[in-house]
């Protein structure tokens, strides 16, 4: 199975966990790291190209920080031009169907944060819907997502094991 981790992260050499994430991920077989902001520094996405990325892949993962209880803004319009009507739903839609979709996203706020009684009030789950929402359009399989809480607390080698579930999680086979 192959898969495509497209990284979402405006400032990426600035970054502590979505960088090293990556880097672990990478180091695996049949993994492409696809980093949206290096790849468009002028934010022009080339939707011929990501679609045909997308094609040679079995598996997506959006990785990426959590930015206002949602992803940095290069994925947002990435999803609004590539998952195109026609292709990616809608008549003759079905270019995605059957692959697997996976969110991968780091937070500054703990895991209790995320929480009905937290200090954010929902869980990851229920802000993640538009995402969960969006697989359920383009026909692909939801998966869990993978969420790294409390960044600012990490320690180095906590942020090592939680890359190592990282690359497993994503890439055990099902
Ligand atoms: C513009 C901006 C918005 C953010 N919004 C949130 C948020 O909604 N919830 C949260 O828990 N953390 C939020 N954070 C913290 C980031 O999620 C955190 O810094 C990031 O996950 C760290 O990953 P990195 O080391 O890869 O940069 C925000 C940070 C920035 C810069």
């Amino acid at each position: 199975m192959k898969t495509l981790v497209i990284v979402a992260h405006p400032n990426l050499e600035q970054s502590r966990v979505n960088k090293h994430l990556a880097e672990v991920i990478e180091k695996y077989e049949n993994v492409t790291v696809h980093r949206l902001y290096d790849v468009y520094p002028d934010e022009t996405i080339d939707i011929v190209r990501e679609q045909e990325l997308l094609l040679a892949h079995d598996r997506i993962v959006f990785q990426f920080p959590f930015y206002w209880y949602s992803a940095p803004s290069l994925l947002k319009k990435w999803m609004d031009h590539v998952l195109a009507y026609g292709w990616a739903y809608g008549s003759g839609g079905d270019k995605l169907h059957g692959k697997q979709l996976i969110v991968a996203t780091s937070t500054g706020g703990p895991t209790m944060a995320y929480a009905a009684g937290g200090y954010n009030h929902y869980t990851m789950s229920e802000l993640l819907r538009p995402f969960q929402a969006t697989s359920n359009l383009i026909g692909t399989i939801y998966k869990t997502p993978f969420t790294v809480h409390g960044v600012r607390l990490l320690t180095q080698d906590e942020l090592e094991q939680v890359s190592d579930q990282y690359a497993k999680y994503v890439l055990k086979a099902d």
